[in-house]
Order: C-alpha cells, then structure tokens, then sequence
C-alpha cells in the first residue's frame, strides 16, 4: 500500500475527526512532506479534505469515489477480504476469474467505477457507464453439495436484496430468476458463474457478479425505458457504503443456502408469484406462475392446466399483463 492508500485509510476510519500531520506520518513511517503530497493527491482525486488549524486533516462528508479503504471503513471484519478497485476493466468478472484462477483467496472481491464490457445474463451485455452503479463480482470457495449449489443464484438475489433495503430503506422485489426491481423498472442484475475443476468435476469457486444501477442519467434511452435505478443522493449513501451492505450480505451465502431460511423471504419478494409471464425461449408461450419450489425453481401452469417446474440454467421470462378476467384454469 503506497502512503497515498495509508493516509486514506486512516481518514476514512476516522472520518470526520482531525488527524495531526504528525500522527499520520509517524503512523505511516514516513515524512510530513510526504502526508502533505499525499493529501494533496487525494484532493486532486476529489476527496475533500479540509486542512483544520493546529490539528490537522479532516475528512469531509461522504463521497461518490470508491476506494478500498472507503469500503473497509464500513465493514466488520475488513480483514477477512481482498478488495480490487479499479477505475476501468472490461467485467469485474472477468476479473475475478482471473484472480480465482490465478489461487486467489475465498472472499477476494472486484469493483470497478466503469465497465467496458459488462457480461448479464445469458449472453448480453451489462450497460456499466462511470460513476452510475456498483459492478462488483465476488469470489467464492465453496464446498457446498451439487444439490446445495443450485440454490446460489436465488440466494444472491436475496441478500443483494437485503443489502440495498437495509440501507436505503427502498422496497426491492426480485423477478425469478435474480433480477431486483424498484417501483417497476431493473435496478439490479446478478450474473454467477462457476469455475470447475475439469479433472474432478468440482466446483472450485464461485464468481458472483451483481450490478446495482444508480442512475440512469448517462443511459441512452431504450435502455432506460426499462432500467431503473434507486433514488439515493450518492454524498449520503456513498457506493462505498453499498458495496460494504453487498459484501457482508454475500458473505453469509452459505449459512442461508444450507439452512434453506432465505426461500421465504425469496418468495414474500417475488414479483412474479400469480402473474403471467411468457417464456423468452419458447416464443409466444405463456403460463401463470404458481409459486418458487425448494431448489428456487419456478412452478408455472399452462393454459391446458399442466404444471411444470422451470430451471433457470437457460429461461428467462417476461411479465405480461395479468387481469382477474383472463386468469388461467
Ligand atoms: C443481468 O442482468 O443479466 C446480469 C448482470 C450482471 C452485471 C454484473 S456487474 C458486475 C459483474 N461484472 C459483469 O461483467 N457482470 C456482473
């Protein structure tokens, strides 16, 4: 970590409170000079840090940067994970899949300001202009069963849920499978890819990609005539303060897949539950969906009145118009 890091790290642990240019070098075992550069640097990032008289720098407010020591400042436990920052790559995903194959540890987490080439779902693209969202991806060792694994997707959605509402205080629904919506529109997509030893077949980490829109000021417009964002003032709610949610909501993934306790929460969440949808993938196919099963599968009934269960490997769906009237058999 470079002094620029060290200096920032402190502040941020202890933000709005003056910290003596003496304190900090003699912490950082450097020079004041170099406190004073660093500072400076900070400043020129956009940090406003004011020069209090007689006792120091002092750390104004929240802002809209993501740093490592920003998210760190809002975790429990900082020192149970890696964090990456980056201004631009192409998918944090991508990434992390990098890292995960490189050996890096469970727990390593990838946020970058911008993506150049954000991945959604199969196959498609994830709009991910600067300063408009979180675009994280978190890595995970996992030595949950076959059967247990299944369930990381639906269990994502929840806990990115979770994250967001606890600290907004903004109702989030999820559309099977783990898309979270606010007042109507997508605010939140969750990509999860799986590295697997070819040898053994095993899954040897997880890649769990979510982005989290915060405005849509830079989208062009077909893009926002779906795509929301949460109505937050980013110098309150700082992404740094949302991605720390995220992160800590993520890390108890485990816990909540083996205890199955999050598919009720999943459910009460659901948007879909007694509405039509129509199946992308089967053109002009339209069922009601009766409810989500234990494995986060979606039972749906068709209009002869067959059910069948759908797995989300390949589907996805859309929301149609639902009346009483045309209700299904
Ligand atoms: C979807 O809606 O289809 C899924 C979108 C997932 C986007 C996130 S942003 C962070 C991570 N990096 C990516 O390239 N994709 C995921």
């Amino acid at each position: 970590m470079g002094v620029k890091e060290h200096v920032l790290e402190i502040l941020e642990q202890r933000r709005g409170e003056a910290v003596s240019g003496e304190e900090l070098a003699a912490s950082i075992k450097v020079s004041r000079a170099s406190v004073w550069k660093a500072v400076n640097a900070l400043r020129s990032q956009g940090y406003k840090i004011a020069g209090v008289t007689n006792r120091g720098y002092c750390l104004m407010g929240e802002n809209n940067l993501i740093s490592r020591e920003g998210i760190s400042a809002h975790l429990q436990d900082e020192k149970k994970y890696q964090i990456h920052v980056y201004d631009t790559v192409d998918s944090t995903n991508t990434r992390a899949k990098q890292l995960a194959a490189e050996g890096c540890p469970s727990d390593t987490i990838v946020i970058a300001n911008k993506q150049t080439a954000g991945k959604g779902r199969l196959g498609r693209n994830f709009y991910s202009p600067p300063d408009s969202g979180l675009y994280l991806s978190y890595v995970l060792r996992t030595n949950l069963r076959a059967e247990d694994a299944v369930l990381i997707t639906t269990a994502v959605s929840v806990a990115a849920a979770r994250a967001i509402q606890n600290l907004t205080g903004q109702e989030v629904k999820i559309k099977w499978v783990n898309d979270l919506y606010y007042k109507e529109k997508k605010i939140c997509g969750i990509l999860t890819e799986a590295i697997s030893d070819f040898e053994s077949g095993c899954i040897e980490a997880v890649v769990i990609g979510i982005g989290i829109n915060l405005s849509t000021e830079q989208f062009p417009d077909g893009i926002r005539q779906t795509a929301g964002s949460l109505e937050i003032d980013m110098r309150q709610i700082s992404r740094n303060m949302l991605a720390a949610a995220v992160i800590t909501e993520v890390s108890g993934l485990e816990k909540m897949i083996c205890n199955r306790s999050f598919l009720d929460e999943y459910r009460e969440r659901s948007m879909v539950i007694g509405q039509r949808v129509s199946i992308v993938q089967q053109e002009g196919r339209i069922v009601e969906v009766l409810g989500i099963d234990q494995n986060g599968g979606l039972i749906v009934k068709d209009a002869e009145g067959n059910q069948e269960v759908l797995r989300s490997g390949e589907i996805s769906i859309r929301l149609t118009k639902f009346t009483e009237s045309d209700s299904m058999k």
